[in-house]
């Protein structure tokens, strides 16, 4: 799964995570809040994004954030060195081969991972196992079936497009955040369930046109380019419009939606 990350681990990926997170803090984690004194499985942490939000809003809990890339790792350990958080321990792991005991954690956190995962049913399955009963697992992902923008265009849909079909290729998926509720009732979770949780950006929010439709998505789409256009998924000038035409519905009467999908379920 590593080498296939349809993302790669750039340093350019690494400050579109940050972006991302950080205009996303209040929507996606707003209630990010478990109870004192858990331990907690932050599973897919990467650079420590996340983990930099959640952690310190969950002061009297314990953090094992775990990640299969040990340069985001080590990039994710200074981060939350430097803000001074100390509730965070890291550790290199697989989310597919997991070395904890059996009902280990009481909660668990997955964001933005799932969508690149081949089998990510497995992957709740193996989280299930080292859960306490009662415990719960919480998933966070996106969908971009669901993003939608003013002025329309083909051409940005197409270049969208791109990105979910190369996702596909490396065995991920980028429509995942529809998938949530069945997934957490497929892999036996209990009372389960999903809130979508829609970013609406116009240029009276001019952190969020820049935070989000500027440097989360578009350069997200962006970033595929050389794939999609050596794969012949598209031509060049079509991909080229396509990104002029995401990079204008961040002007000042453009507007551009997407949803994300939090789920819960428990053990
Ligand atoms: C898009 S990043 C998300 C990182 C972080 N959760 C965030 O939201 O900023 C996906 C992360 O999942 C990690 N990952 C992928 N497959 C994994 C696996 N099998 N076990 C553990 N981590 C994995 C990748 O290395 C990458 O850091």
């Amino acid at each position: 799964m590593q080498s296939g990350y349809v993302h790669g681990y750039s340093e350019r990926e690494a400050t579109r995570l940050a972006d991302q997170a950080n205009c996303l803090s209040d929507l996606l984690h707003h209630d990010s809040i478990f109870p004192e004194n858990s331990l907690i499985l932050e599973a897919g942490c990467g650079i420590g994004a996340q983990t930099k939000i959640v952690a310190p809003k969950n002061p009297k809990s314990k953090f094992i954030s775990i990640d299969i890339s040990e340069e985001s790792l080590q990039e994710a350990k200074s981060l939350i060195q430097s803000l001074n958080i100390r509730n965070v321990e890291f550790q290199s792991g697989d989310i597919f081969k997991m070395d904890y005991t059996d009902e280990y954690f009481d909660h668990i956190l997955v964001c933005f991972v799932l969508e690149h995962l081949p089998k990510p049913l497995d992957a709740l399955q193996s989280l299930k196992r080292i859960l306490k009963k009662g415990g719960t697992i919480t998933l966070i992902e996106g969908d971009h079936g669901s993003a939608y923008f003013y002025p329309d265009s083909r051409y940005a849909r197409s270049a969208i497009d791109c990105q979910v079909q190369l996702q596909k290729s490396n065995g991920g998926n980028a429509l995942i955040g529809r998938e949530l509720y069945p997934l957490l009732v497929n892999a036996g979770f209990l009372e389960c369930s999903v809130s979508p949780r829609m970013v609406y950006v116009d240029s009276s929010r001019p952190e969020l046109v820049e935070g989000f439709t500027r440097n989360t998505f578009t350069a997200m789409i962006e970033g595929v380019r050389d794939k999609a256009i050596s794969g012949s998924l598209i031509d060049k000038s079509s991909f080229e419009k396509g990104i002029e035409d995401l990079y204008r519905t961040s002007e000042s009467d453009g507007v551009f939606c997407y949803t994300f999908f939090k789920g819960i379920g428990y053990k």
